[in-house]
C-alpha cells in the first residue's frame, strides 16, 4: 500500500541541509495554502505526515519525506503569500530555485493549482520557469470538491487558456477531501520515477530569472 513506511526525512532552510540521499524525488509546488501538503498526505493515505495548516505561508522550509520503496516526496514552500516581506520572499525563492535547478535526484514536479480559482500570474511564472529549466511538470487542480461536475469543462478551458496549454485535458482534478484523482496522480508520479535522471537545460536556470513572487 502506498504510504506504509513513509516517514519525515529532513527539513531544509538552506541548500546545505538538503539530505544526502540516493533516491529519486518528486516535488510538490504551488501557491501558499493551495493544498500541497494535503495532496502528499492523501497520496500516502496519511492524515498528518506533511503538516497542513489553515494559516497560509506556514511552510517555510523544504520538507523531505521518504516514501516506501526508496522514493522521496518534497514539499516546497508556497509562493504568492502577500503578508511576508519582500526579502523573505526572495530568500524562499532562492532556496526553491536552487532546489529545482541543482537537485539531481529531482525527477518531476507536481504543480498544484486551486481548481476553484483561475491561475495567478505566479502560477504562470512557475510553469514557464519549469519549462525553461527542462523539469517535467504535471498540473493538478486540487480542491475539486469545490467545483461541481457541470463546471469542470469550463474550469479546464480557463486553465488551458491562462497557461497556454496545448490541450485542456492536461491538468487533472484532485481532491484531498474526497480522494478524486489519486490513482491518476500516482500513475503520473510512477512514470516520472521510472524515467531516467534528466538535468538537461537546468544549467540555463542559473542565469537570473524573474521569480514567481517578484510582482
Ligand atoms: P502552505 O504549506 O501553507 O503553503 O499550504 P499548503 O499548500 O501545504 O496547503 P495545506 O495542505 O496546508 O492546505 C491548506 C488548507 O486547504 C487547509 O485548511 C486544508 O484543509 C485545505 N485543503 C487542502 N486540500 C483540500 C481539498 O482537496 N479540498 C478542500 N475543500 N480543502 C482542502
Ligand atoms: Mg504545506
Amino acid at each position: 500500500m502506498h504510504g506504509r513506511g513513509a516517514a519525515f526525512l529532513a527539513s531544509a532552510a538552506r541548500p546545505e541541509q538538503f539530505p544526502c540521499t540516493p533516491w529519486p524525488e518528486i516535488a510538490f509546488a504551488g501557491r501558499s495554502n493551495v493544498g500541497k501538503s494535503s495532496v502528499i498526505n492523501r497520496l500516502l493515505c496519511r492524515q498528518d505526515l506533511a503538516r497542513v495548516s489553515s494559516t497560509p505561508g506556514r511552510t517555510r522550509t523544504i520538507n523531505f519525506y521518504q516514501v516506501s520503496e526508496g522514493r522521496v516526496f518534497v514539499d516546497l514552500p508556497g509562493y504568492g503569500y502577500a503578508k511576508v516581506s519582500r526579502s523573505l520572499k526572495e530568500a524562499w525563492w532562492s532556496l526553491v530555485e536552487t532546489y529545482l535547478t541543482q537537485r539531481t535526484q529531482l525527477r518531476g514536479v507536481i504543480h498544484i493549482l486551486d481548481a476553484r480559482h483561475p491561475p495567478t500570474p505566479q502560477d504562470r511564472q512557475l510553469q514557464s520557469f519549469l519549462n525553461a529549466i527542462g523539469v517535467p511538470a504535471q498540473l493538478v487542480l486540487t480542491k475539486s470538491d469545490g467545483v461541481p461536475r457541470g463546471r469542470r469543462a469550463a474550469v479546464r478551458k480557463i486553465v488551458a487558456e491562462s497557461l497556454a496549454l496545448p490541450s485542456p485535458e492536461a491538468p487533472s482534478f484532485f481532491s484531498a477531501e474526497t480522494g478524486e484523482g489519486v490513482p491518476e496522480l500516482w500513475r503520473a508520479i510512477e512514470a516520472y520515477l521510472r524515467a531516467p535522471a534528466g538535468g538537461a537545460g537546468k544549467e540555463q536556470a542559473m542565469q537570473k530569472r524573474q521569480h514567481p513572487d517578484s510582482r
